[in-house]
Formats: structure tokens, C-alpha cells, sequence
């Protein structure tokens, strides 16, 4: 097979039998900040093709869309060949990492929701963290790219947080990476290991790389611990998460819209002296039963075309909201 992306410590090659695939190893490496400190633990590689094939087809059953095809051999995957974006989507539930260093928070701090943050894939720059607008301005992402991400990695922190909890292991935070396939639909794509998440006990000891990136700790002994304790968890029993967009209508630029100047009308009898125009539209709440993917996106904007919107008259926007 040919060798067609070499990472830090994943391999990517090309599948011979089909173009649309590729084979993904993980390699015994480890390394921590940016490639500073580098280290080779036996057995780390087959642990961590456990975790992300454990993970990704978990996550594949609540209805998220991953590149992941089958498991080949100890340090083999078999995926969808998709372009990844430059983007590492990380989503925190408690203060650790990067994140305490930035605001000077106290690692362990509860948040009072989850919150997502984009990092630009650039060691060069050390992965910085980038805004939603700045990476729709850099043309890294669509506007409807970032916002699927978004409501991707919510679902998956509910998903994984709630499994986590049935061994009482809290999720503290962790990164994923998306990619396209040829067709544009967008993927969960890359791995979801002890590399890529954090994961603590009740007395808050780690479970994952932050026992090599702060110190001589075993990994593989945690990440075996981490396989174990999934491997005895109900995926069955984790709930349901309500997942929830909003699609709002609103009259095209230039048509006349008589509910918008009817209120203006009143807002400026009101003393909103300075309202200039107000246009009114609607916005319907779709909920889902299972988190969004591409198709589902593509026929919510066929659907909405045909039957939500007049496109002659109006335009709409799909948004996806947690
Ligand atoms: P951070 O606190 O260093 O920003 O990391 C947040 C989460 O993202 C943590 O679970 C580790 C993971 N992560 C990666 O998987 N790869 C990376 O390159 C970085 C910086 C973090």
C-alpha cells in the first residue's frame, strides 16, 4: 500500500482495492507539545486503534456519521478517504489544558455548559485557537461546515460523557477532526483515543496522554484501564439527546413585506424613533431523531425550498442549535 500521509503517530495509506478508502495505522509513538517530547510505548498503538474503533462504531450506532469502515489487523483501520479540514474541534465540560493557561482558570473548574472551540491544524503556528468567523473568512470552512461541527461535537460529548459516567469517569474535554468525502458530505473523521481526550476519576487523576505530557506516567496501563472499564458500560442505556435545528425564513432583499412595515409603524409610535425598516419572517424548530448528517442537511435544504420557503419571495437559513 502506499504511504500517502505519515502524522505524528498515525500512518494513512492508500487502499489498493479502492480509491475511496484508505488504511489508517497507529504507531507506538507518543508525542506532547507540538512534537517537544517524543516517546515509544510498546502495545500503545493496538490501544489506541481499540479506543477509536470502540468509539467511532459506538458513536456510528447514535447515529453520527464517521469515516470509519472496519478494524483490520492489531494496529489497522479501514476508513472513508476524506480531506481533512484544517480545523481540530476540541469541546471542554471542565477547565484543563490549554484552556486553564489561556484564562487562567483553575484546572478542574466546572463549566456551566459545554463549550466548543476551533484550533487551526498549523504546527508551525502551534495550533492556534481560531474564531468561527475568522476561519469562515479564511475560506478554511463554510459558515453551514462550522456550524455542522458544532452540533456534531455537542452530540458526541453527550454521547461519550454520558458512557463515561455510567464507570464513573468524567469527560473533562476532547478533540476531534472532521473531513470531506469526494461527494461533499462531511465526516467524524481521524482517531478517538487517550490521545485525544481527557479523562479523569472522581479524585481527578488522568486517564489519558496528560500522564506522559506532565510526567513518566503509564499510558498504556491507562488506556488499557479506559478499554476495560468501556468495554463493561451500556451503550444502550445512555439517553437520548434531543437534537434540535432551527431553519429561519425571511423575505428576499427588494420584495415588499407589509407584517415588517405594519411594525415598524408601531415601534416608532412607540418612541423607536430610529427604526428604518423592520422586516418580519418566521422560523420553524425542527427536532431530530438522531444528530444531523449531511443527507439529512441537504434534504432540510430541498425540503425547505419546496416547502417551508417560497424561493421566489423569501430566503432561508439553516441553522443548527443546541
Ligand atoms: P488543550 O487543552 O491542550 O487545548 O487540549 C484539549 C483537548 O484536545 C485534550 O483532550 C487534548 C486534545 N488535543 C489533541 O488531541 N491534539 C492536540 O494537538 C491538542 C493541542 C489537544
Amino acid at each position: 500500500m502506499k504511504l500517502i500521509h505519515e502524522g505524528k503517530v498515525k500512518k494513512v495509506f492508500q487502499d489498493t482495492q479502492s480509491k475511496n478508502q484508505v488504511v489508517i495505522e497507529f504507531t507506538d509513538d507518543v508525542t506532547a507539545g507540538n512534537g517537544k517530547k517524543k516517546g515509544t510505548i510498546s502495545g500503545k498503538g493496538v490501544l489506541s486503534c481499540d479506543l477509536s474503533e470502540f468509539f467511532l462504531k459506538y458513536l456510528a450506532k447514535k447515529g453520527i456519521q464517521t469515516h470509519f469502515i472496519r478494524r483490520l489487523e492489531s494496529t489497522q483501520m479501514r476508513c472513508k478517504k476524506v480531506e481533512i479540514l484544517p480545523l481540530e474541534v476540541v469541546v471542554r465540560n471542565v477547565a484543563a489544558g490549554s484552556f486553564c493557561k489561556r484564562y487562567g482558570i483553575k484546572k478542574g473548574t466546572k463549566l456551566s455548559s459545554p463549550l466548543v472551540e476551533f484550533f487551526l491544524k498549523e504546527d508551525s503556528l502551534h495550533d492556534p485557537l481560531i474564531t468561527e468567523e475568522a476561519a469562515i473568512r479564511l475560506e478554511l470552512a463554510l459558515e453551514s461546515d462550522m456550524a455542522f461541527m458544532k452540533a456534531i461535537a455537542l452530540s458526541v460529548n453527550h454521547y461519550l460523557a454520558e458512557l463515561f459516567s455510567q464507570v464513573n469517569l468524567t469527560l473533562v474535554d476532547f478533540k476531534l477532526e472532521f473531513g470531506k468525502t469526494e461527494d461533499g458530505a462531511i465526516l467524524l473523521a481521524d482517531e478517538i483515543s487517550g490521545d485525544t481526550i481527557r479523562v479523569w476519576n472522581k479524585k481527578g487523576e488522568s486517564y489519558d496522554k496528560d500522564l506522559f505530557r506532565e510526567g513518566e506516567g503509564d499510558i498504556a496501563k491507562a488506556y488499557a484501564f479506559l478499554l476495560k472499564k468501556l468495554n463493561t458500560t451500556k451503550p444502550e442505556n445512555v439517553t437520548k439527546r434531543d437534537e434540535m435545528m432551527y431553519v429561519s425564513v425571511m423575505p428576499k432583499d427588494g420584495i415588499k413585506n407589509p407584517p415588517g412595515e405594519v411594525t415598524k409603524k408601531a415601534l416608532i409610535r412607540l418612541g423607536l424613533s430610529e427604526a428604518s425598516e423592520v422586516r418580519m419572517g418566521k422560523i420553524f424548530e425542527i427536532h431530530l431523531s438522531q444528530p444531523i448528517t449531511s443527507d439529512i442537511l441537504k434534504q432540510l435544504t430541498l425540503m425547505n425550498l419546496k416547502l417551508l420557503s417560497n424561493p421566489i419571495a423569501e430566503k432561508h437559513r439553516v441553522r443548527m442549535e443546541m
